[in-house]
């Protein structure tokens, strides 16, 4: 109905660009204002509270106001708010951290190299990959090979590497290829068993990298557990075929540890959770608890080898982020393991994650959801749903989850629509009673949706 009062019809262009929406729904009234957050809940500019149950895309593990963190910020603050490193110098700091991630990262005999964000770490990781490939002498082994459906950053090199929205932006650009991710709820055949689902998945990679030049593959990129694409547990014959076929052709295994590093899986890496080995990893989000900008890349033994080759074939590495290996954010990042190590946060994860899975499943024959898949403390509603035969019955699986995911945030929960599922990620301190609060709004939000279908 239209009104008169300029004050109810006109909707302010913010003015700043909002990320994972339509541009022109960065308004006012389209808007959520967040000023505050303690715990795991955060408040917005009308006082509604909210429960953070994707730890704000999976970042804050700690939770909001955690002054041990804020203390030990501040501090670093007081004593060096900033140096850079490179030249022939670092700080204290960032020597610490990259000390603590040799200890802990999933890799064999690691050097760390820090960045500011988790695409940095995916960006400036192919970075080294290609110089360590010129300084051995195979200038043409570039390509890296990804999974369709993921999401790996927002860098040129990282939305190549991102499996989808390549149209709208002009990439990828050269030397970025695709497999199917595993998604064995939505694409199986119908009554195929997840092993020889995943002996077809490693048969498409296979085919790939034959139909590529030979020796132009640098390396596979992969989530262990996939959560941009909504939670893909991947069979457990999955990733044993992958690598078999990796490793026939001398192809590096890149884990992408940003979402899943420090506790969220139920051990402190995901490639622990999967028993993966990979030869590098990288991470960001969860290292800091997102209370400063950090991410870190674990580069595995020989590649480090082949980096030091190049110091004498080719010179300087002629590369640095400013602001990476940040001494305030390295301060935040060793504060953040310690808490997590001190406080048993991965134990205390696995066990939330359990009772979390076992709240979700109550859903799993509810009329709206057709899959539930759990791991660690992070767990989803897949809307896709098949029949008697196996075969998918449903392809609204998009429009059902945008109406749970609006009557959830109504109901005071943050979920995350991610392909056709709800993510639920909480942070790692979360109680008993607040994933049950979780879980019971959750069918309350179902029923809502039901009710409005
Ligand atoms: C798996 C994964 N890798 C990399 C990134 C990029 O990290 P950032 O947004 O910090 O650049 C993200 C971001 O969500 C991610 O989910």
């Amino acid at each position: 109905m239209a009104t008169s009062d300029p004050a109810l019809t006109i909707d302010r262009r913010l003015p700043l660009i909002l990320g994972f929406q339509r541009v022109a729904e960065s308004t006012e009234k389209a808007t959520r204002f967040i000023e505050y957050g303690k715990g795991i809940c955060v408040y917005d500019s009308e006082g509604r509270e909210y429960i953070e149950a994707t730890s704000s895309f999976y970042v804050a593990s700690l939770g909001y106001q955690n002054d041990e963190l804020i203390d030990a910020i501040e501090r670093q603050y007081r004593d060096l708010p900033f140096y850079v490193s490179a030249m022939h110098r670092t700080s204290q700091a960032s020597v610490d951290l990259a000390e603590k991630l040799v200890e802990i990262a999933p890799v064999s005999e690691p050097h760390v190299m820090f960045g500011s964000s988790g695409s940095e770490a995916n960006d400036f990781l192919i970075k080294m990959l290609r110089f360590a490939a010129v300084a051995r002498g195979e200038p043409d082994r570039k390509t890296i090979i990804s999974r369709r459906g993921s999401y790996h950053g927002g860098t040129l090199a990282t939305a190549s590497l991102t499996g989808g929205h390549h149209d709208e932006f002009g990439l990828p650009i050269e030397g970025f290829r695709h497999v199917s991710q595993p998604d064995y709820h939505g694409a199986r055949e119908p009554s195929e068993s997840p092993a020889e689902y995943s002996i077809r998945l490693a048969g498409e990679l296979e085919a790939l990298i034959e139909a590529e030049p030979e020796g132009s593959i640098a390396a596979f990129f992969a989530e262990p557990i996939c959560f941009s694409d909504g939670l893909r547990t991947p069979p457990a014959e999955y990733f044993p075929a992958m690598t078999t076929v990796l490793e026939r052709y001398g192809i590096d295994f890149v884990a992408d540890e940003v979402v899943t590093g420090f506790g969220r899986t139920g051990r402190v890496f995901a490639s622990e959770t999967l028993g993966l080995r990979p030869h590098h990893a990288t991470m960001a989000k969860g290292i800091t608890s997102g209370y400063f900008p950090l991410s870190a890349i674990a580069v595995g033994r020989e590649l480090y080898q082949d980096l030091e080759t190049g110091s004498d074939r080719i010179g300087t590495l002629a590369h640095a982020g400013t602001f990476a290996a940040h001494p305030v954010g390295a301060a935040a990042g060793l504060k953040a393991i310690e808490i997590i190590e001190r406080d048993h946060l991965v134990e205390h994860a696995a066990t939330m994650g359990e009772r979390l899975a076992t709240g979700l499943a109550r859903y799993a024959d509810h009329p709206l959801v057709g899959d539930v898949r759990s791991a660690g403390l992070a767990g989803c509603l897949d809307f896709l749903r098949r029949d008697g035969d196996d075969r998918p019955v449903n392809d609204d699986a998009d429009a059902v989850l945008k109406t749970v995911y609006e009557a959830l945030l109504e109901r005071g929960v943050v979920g995350r629509p991610a392909g056709r599922s709800l993510v639920f990620a909480p942070p790692l301190i979360i109680k008993a009673d607040e994933v049950d609060e979780i879980c019971s709004r959750i069918g309350l939000a179902l029923e809502d949706a039901l009710g409005g279908s």
